[in-house]
């Protein structure tokens, strides 16, 4: 996974190379996140409004407030505080396999991907963590205690194996590899602690959570969504 998420630093790189500089392989992208405005000038933003009112509004939605069951919101504070742009990039260049995310890498251009990415993250309105939560460890948990706590609490919206809308919830696919090559453990430990205000995703840790996880059953549950592409092969 960290493999995967390296190589496509540099694809993220080139990208940002003008503007932000890229001086290390592990940190290329992370370099550009760490002063999104730079990447960000106000000509950019408005040609990445654009390209996102022709390509992607019709499930997104206007301001890319998202739709439940069609298409998550891309301008919840919550995501954008941790969506880096090498996450961005890739999710919106490779797509999410075995859903209606297809891969605009061979639809959309370089420089409009980038632009898209711009606009995006000009909706951020929380600082950007995401530095410090893709370094979180590794989840080490029990798979089995995992899959409980999954077919619980997560398959009511996400599916049964994480399949998403296609079994009929509100929740996005988060037992495919599309998704889960892309995420750190601690993107995902994160949004099940605090959620993502205003949607159905509600934070699940703490006396006001949906439930209320312990630290120790969250990585349970990363631990077994990371074996759950290889099981349900598509
Ligand atoms: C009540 C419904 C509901 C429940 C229960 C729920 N989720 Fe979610 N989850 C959502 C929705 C809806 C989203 C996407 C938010 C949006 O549409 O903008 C989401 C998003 C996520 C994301 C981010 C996915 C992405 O595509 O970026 C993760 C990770 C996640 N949920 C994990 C979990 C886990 C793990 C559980 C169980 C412990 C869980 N969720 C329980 C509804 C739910
Ligand atoms: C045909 C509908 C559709 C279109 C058009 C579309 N998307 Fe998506 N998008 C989705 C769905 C569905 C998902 C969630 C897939 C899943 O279940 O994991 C998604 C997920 C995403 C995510 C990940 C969000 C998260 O919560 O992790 C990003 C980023 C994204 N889309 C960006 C874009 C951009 C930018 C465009 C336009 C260039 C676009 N999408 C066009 C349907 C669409």
């Amino acid at each position: 996974m960290i493999l995967k998420r390296k190589k496509f630093g540099v694809f993220a790189c080139l990208g940002f190379l003008a503007l932000a500089g890229c001086n290390s392989h592990s940190g290329a992208a992370i370099a550009a996140d760490k002063s999104p405005s730079v990447a960000m000038t106000a000509k950019k933003v408005q040609k990445g409004k654009a390209v996102f009112v022709e390509n992607c509004v019709a499930c997104h939605q206007a301001d890319a407030i998202g739709q439940p069951g069609v298409a998550p919101s891309l301008s919840n504070p919550e995501f954008l505080s941790m969506a880096s742009s090498e996450f961005l990039t890739k999710t919106i260049a490779s797509g999410r396999a075995g859903t209606s995310m297809v891969a605009f890498g061979e639809i959309l251009s370089k420089q409009d991907i980038n632009n898209v990415v711009a606009y995006i993250r000009s909706q951020a309105t929380l600082p950007f963590r995401g530095e410090q939560i893709d370094a979180q460890p590794d989840a080490h948990g029990d798979e089995r205690l995992g899959k409980m706590w999954f077919a619980d609490i997560c398959s009511t919206c996400h599916g049964v194996n994480g399949n998403g809308y296609e079994s009929g919830g509100t929740g996005t696919a988060i037992g495919k590899a599309g998704f889960l090559n892309t995420v750190s453990d601690g993107f995902i430990r994160e949004t099940v602690r605090h959620g993502r205000s205003n949607t159905r995703m509600r934070g699940l840790q703490g006396p006001s959570g949906l439930a209320n996880l312990t630290d120790r059953e969250i990585d349970d549950i990363i631990t077994y969504m990371r074996t759950v592409p290889s099981k349900d092969e598509e």
